[in-house]
Order: structure tokens, then C-alpha cells, then sequence
């Protein structure tokens, strides 16, 4: 499973590229108003980053305007990916870039029919948002294991964007039900190395090592 990082914020997408555990980037408009920064400066600056794909949102909510939004942020870096809203529009807008060469990223996925018209409108990658279902007592995971069902049904290549991942369970059961990427807070991420053991293993290897009186 390919791991993105959910944020607008450069230092922290710095650190983890840093660790060798990104693939990619996604931001949202909410990222970026909590960022205070300029939009296309901020993408701008994640892609020289990171390899891997970046995904950057239209703000318009009409096929024109989407169209319009997409080729100005697909045209900041060669791996930005749009990403578009799952409405008619989005959709049709995302058949267009399909066809145009842009990678595609459709945001605000809650249904197994919804991702079924994503993955026939030619996206990229499709995002279901687990924590938002999991928030109005929808298992938000049933959701992945359904879209992963349909996909491999009919060998749709549209990749499966596991988003809203909340907790270290989250990314465990997206894995575990197939998701192709997770896109995932900071926080999250880091906290996937910890493990109460490996403190105490640490703490007790370290005392024992410091009684040999070795270097190495
Ligand atoms: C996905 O691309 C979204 O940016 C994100 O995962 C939303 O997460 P949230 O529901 O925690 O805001």
C-alpha cells in the first residue's frame, strides 16, 4: 500500500519524505486555509518535494470552471494530480482530463455506486472517506472492501485513495481490505512506529549494552 501524507504543511511533508515513507501528497481546501498560505505557491512547493503525485483541489463547482481550474494547477508541476468533487460535473470534468493526459484524483466519496462512476469516468484514484462515514456510525470500512469487490470485478484501474484516516486502526484495515494508497495525517503516520514493547525492549537493551562497557 502506497502511503500519502494529508496536509498543506512543507515542514512536515519534509520530515517524512525524509524517512524514505512518502509516496505522495494530498491537500484539501480546508488544508490550505488552515496553511494561511497561497494555494499555487504551497503545491508548487510540495512538488518539488516530493516525487510522487500531489494532489491539488478545483475550487469550482460548474464543468467550465472546474476544466478551467484544473489545467492552471496541473500546469504548476508535471505531478499534480486534480482532484475533483463526486458530482455530475466532477465527473464529466474528470473524462475530460482522463483524455486530456491529467491524472485525477475523485474527493468525497461515501458509496460503492459513487466510486462505480469514478472508476467509469476514467479517474485516477478514487477517495473514500472513512472517518467522515465512521463519524455518522457508517462503518467506513465496509465501504473499501465494497469498491475493492467492484474494481477487481471488472479490472478498473482506478486506484483506491483510502482518505479521512483518523487512527493507526484505520490504516490497519484499509491495508488489510486492499486499498491501493492511504492518505494519512502527520500525526498518524509517526505514530505507526510505536509500539509500548519496543520502548521497553529499547530501554532494557540500552541499560544491558551499557554494562559490557563496549563501543562499537
Ligand atoms: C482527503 O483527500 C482529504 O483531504 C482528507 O483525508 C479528509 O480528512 P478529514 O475527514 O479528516 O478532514
Amino acid at each position: 500500500m502506497k502511503f500519502f501524507v494529508d496536509t498543506a504543511q512543507a515542514d512536515d511533508i519534509r520530515e517524512l519524505n525524509d524517512y524514505g515513507l512518502l509516496d505522495g501528497v494530498t491537500t484539501n481546501p480546508s488544508l490550505i486555509a488552515k496553511s494561511g498560505r497561497d494555494f499555487k505557491a504551497v503545491v508548487g512547493e510540495i512538488c518539488e518535494i516530493v516525487n510522487g503525485p500531489v494532489s491539488a483541489e478545483v475550487a469550482a463547482l460548474d464543468f467550465d470552471g472546474m476544466l478551467r481550474e484544473a489545467h492552471t494547477l496541473a500546469a504548476i508541476a508535471d505531478n499534480v494530480v486534480v482532484k475533483l468533487p463526486l458530482t455530475l460535473d466532477g465527473l464529466k470534468a474528470c473524462r475530460r482530463l482522463d483524455g486530456d493526459g491529467i491524472a485525477t484524483n475523485v474527493t468525497l466519496c461515501f458509496s460503492a455506486n459513487q466510486a462505480l462512476l469514478a472508476a467509469k469516468a476514467g479517474a485516477t484514484y478514487i477517495s473514500p472517506f472513512i472517518g467522515r462515514l465512521d463519524d455518522i456510525n457508517v462503518d467506513g470500512m465496509t465501504l473499501i472492501n465494497e469498491m475493492r469487490a467492484i474494481y477487481d470485478n471488472y479490472d478498473f484501474p482506478t486506484q483506491i485513495l483510502a482518505a479521512s484516516i483518523r487512527n493507526a486502526n484505520h490504516v490497519k484495515n484499509a491495508a488489510l481490505a486492499g486499498a491501493d494508497v492511504a492518505t494519512i495525517p502527520p500525526g498518524v503516520i509517526r505514530s505507526l512506529a510505536n509500539h509500548v514493547l519496543t520502548d521497553q525492549g529499547l530501554d532494557q537493551f540500552t541499560r544491558d549494552w551499557r554494562t559490557t562497557g563496549q563501543s562499537i
